[in-house]
């Protein structure tokens, strides 16, 4: 059997650690070369090394909602390989906790910068310079906190509803040749999700039907089958990954 990415290149943002780094090592692991981004250098260069080197990977540090750092990541993808077939905007941000209310507005911006606004000018960025000639395979990392209110992290969701509905827009814009598709996890055991379950894993675990909180390795798995051709006839659908909490009211 063939592997499903030999010969293709993914840019994946926000890679150096979390669900990210999990796609990352699905794709390789499945024949392709990555493109990783991440503001912080260091723990980038670590997992260049843990992808397997320059040969299979390379991590271009940058601000995900910086132009000229999309730009930087995009020339260099297509110099190191070739090719930036598979894009996957997976940075998100969400630096505020609290009432929609008291929402601090310029803290709302960024985060609308960085979760919507950046997934658009990555795509247009990307679809330039390869995907518009070859075609390829998008997929936005969405929230399930962008399905149904979520306390405390309102606008961290409304941002995440845009991206659900950013990749809807984008299917119906780049067909037939490019597929767009999100997924929409539930608690994913990460840093950035830690504060959600520290020190009470088995009693938020408990809501789930499947009785344990996400991996990263899950959310790969769907990522991966997205961009893959036996996702050939699916687009502009964002898959929601939430072990069946959100069946219980959970979350
Ligand atoms: N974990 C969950 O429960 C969960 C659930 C639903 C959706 N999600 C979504 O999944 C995505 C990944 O989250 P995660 O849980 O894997 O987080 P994580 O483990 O904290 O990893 C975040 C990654 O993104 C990078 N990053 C953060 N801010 C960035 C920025 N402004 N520009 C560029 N890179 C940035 C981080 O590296 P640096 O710090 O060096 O930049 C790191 O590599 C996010 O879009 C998040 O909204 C997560």
């Amino acid at each position: 059997m063939t592997s499903r990415f030999g010969g293709r290149t993914a840019i994946i943002t926000g890679a150096s650690r979390g669900i990210g780094l999990a796609i990352a090592q699905r794709l390789v692991s499945e024949g392709a070369r990555v493109c990783i981004t991440a503001r912080k250098p260091e723990p980038l260069k670590e997992a260049v090394e843990a992808l397997g080197g320059p040969e299979h990977a390379i991590g271009i540090p940058g601000r995900g909602d910086d132009p000229e750092h999309q730009d930087a990541a995009i020339a260099a993808t297509l110099e190191a390989f070739g090719s930036a077939d598979l894009f996957v905007n997976n940075t998100g941000i969400n630096p505020v906790y609290g009432r929609m209310v008291d929402l601090n507005l310029d803290a709302a911006r960024k985060i609308f910068e960085v979760n919507a606004l950046s997934a658009i000018s990555w795509v247009q960025k990307v679809h330039k310079a390869w995907l518009a000639e070859h075609g390829g395979a998008i997929v936005n990392v969405s929230s399930v906190a962008g399905t149904k209110p979520a306390p405390g992290i309102g606008f961290y969701g409304a941002t995440k509803a845009m991206l659900t509905h950013i990749t809807e827009e984008l299917a119906v814009e780049l067909g037939p040749n490019i597929r767009v598709n999100g997924v929409a996890p539930a608690v994913v055991k990460t840093r950035f999700a830690e504060a959600l379950y520290e020190g009470r894993e088995e009693e938020v675990a408990a809501q789930y039907p499947l009785g344990r909180l996400g991996l990263p390795e899950d959310v790969a798995g769907a990522v991966a089958f997205l961009l893959s051709e036996d996702a050939a006839w699916v687009t502009g659908r964002t898959l929601v990954l939430d072990g069946g909490v959100t069946l219980t009211g959970g979350v």
